[in-house]
């Protein structure tokens, strides 16, 4: 077997330089009800190796952040979007359709929740992957059927040259996925986004899916966005977590930092919605009481406020910022949470 340096060598990106920088992201969607401000001022860096797990409850907005880093949504009538993205240096709002598309499969990675979404059903595993590797890599066809059996067999599908020549829906769910991971890898991407890569799967196949990305991103040095719902998923896979809650971060740290002492309510709420190995399984876990709040209408100031065991009066008055947490009267620069009163903070 072909060691996975020898199958995609390693991206030249500039020593140091972050490979993702998100600046003061919005993204406002048009609808007939009124627009939706789905990702409101989320700024963050991604650097080489790295992987930041994207955390928060259904519609918080962590699948149009994706999409909008992606290059996927631009402005336009039905949405506007401010802010900046760069992705290995480049500019994703100012390229051109044609640079997107080299983007695409080119520097930036994705794979989604339901690789159906990612795979045409009436082509061919083999066309998925040497349609990429022809048209960003100008390899012919013999090339590229050669590289993508090399693909397949680095995410771990067992007879290749037979699985290039079978039909999406002649494959397993798990299956599945690996071939749009080994898409999404085709051309080594500096940056690969994985939006709930695994929620389709059960979990023996989940923990190989999330495995074999981690030993990829090893050998690679690829930074990854792991979107999830569920903060069980991405610890100990991120190295940072950031927390969203109705289209802004509410807290992001190192994933030992938030795990250990997380100090927005919103997160304590998420750790103890996650299963125990220690627990039985019939036990309940604490669901977070309430519901997100309407997107084209959120509350004034605290978002979290209606839903939280610990608001006050001067919650409402105005949005709390994101603000460094203190260790020991000291700022961390990593750490930070957007909460007028912080659990855990004896020491802020
Ligand atoms: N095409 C669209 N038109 C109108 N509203 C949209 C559209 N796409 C997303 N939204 C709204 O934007 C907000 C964020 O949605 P998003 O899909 O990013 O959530 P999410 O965090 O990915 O949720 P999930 O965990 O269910 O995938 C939601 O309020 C959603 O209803
Ligand atoms: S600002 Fe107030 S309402 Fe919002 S999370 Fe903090 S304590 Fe709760
Ligand atoms: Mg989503």
């Amino acid at each position: 077997m072909s060691s996975t340096s020898a199958v995609l060598q390693e991206r030249s990106t500039e020593p140091g330089a972050p490979v993702l920088v998100v600046d003061d992201l919005r993204t406002q969607i048009h609808t007939p009800r009124g627009d939706v401000q789905a990702v409101d001022g989320i700024s963050f860096t991604l650097g080489r190796g790295e992987t930041l797990g994207i955390v928060g409850e259904s519609g918080s907005g962590k699948s149009v952040l994706g999409r909008t880093i992606m290059g996927l949504y631009t402005t336009g009538p039905t949405m506007t979007i401010t802010g900046r993205v760069l992705i290995a240096g480049k500019d994703v709002h100012a390229l051109s359709t044609t640079a997107l598309r080299d983007l695409w499969g080119g520097d930036v990675g994705m794979v989604f929740q339901d690789p159906m979404t990612a795979l045409n059903p009436v082509k061919k595993v083999g066309v998925h992957l040497t349609e990429s590797l022809r048209k960003h890599r100008g390899m012919n066809r013999a090339q590229a059927a050669a590289h993508a059996a090399e693909l397949l067999n680095l995410v771990g599908i067992p007879e290749p040259r037979r699985r290039l020549d079978q039909y999406p829906h002649e494959l397993s769910g798990g299956m599945r996925q690996r071939v749009v991971i080994a898409m999404a890898l085709a051309n080594e991407p500096a940056l690969l986004i994985a939006d709930e890569p695994t929620t389709a799967l059960d979990v023996t196949v989940q923990k190989q899916i999330l495995d074999l990305l981690e030993r990829l991103q090893d050998e690679l040095g690829m930074a990854i966005m792991l979107i999830s719902h569920n903060l069980g998923v991405v610890a100990g896979r991120a190295d940072r977590v950031a927390v969203m809650y109705a289209g802004r971060v509410a807290e992001t740290a190192d994933a030992a930092t938030l795990f250990d002492v997380p100090h927005h309510p919103y997160t304590e709420a998420l750790l103890e919605a996650i299963p125990r190995l220690h627990q039985p399984p019939h036990v309940r876990l604490a669901a977070i009481d309430g519901a997100p709040p309407n997107m084209i209408a959120p509350p004034v100031g605290c978002r979290f406020a209606p839903r939280c065991r610990y608001a006050q009066p001067d919650c409402t008055a105005a949005p709390p910022v994101l603000d460094a947490a203190l260790v020991r009267g000291v700022a961390d620069p990593r750490h930070s949470f957007a909460c007028y009163h912080p659990v855990n903070a004896g020491g802020q």
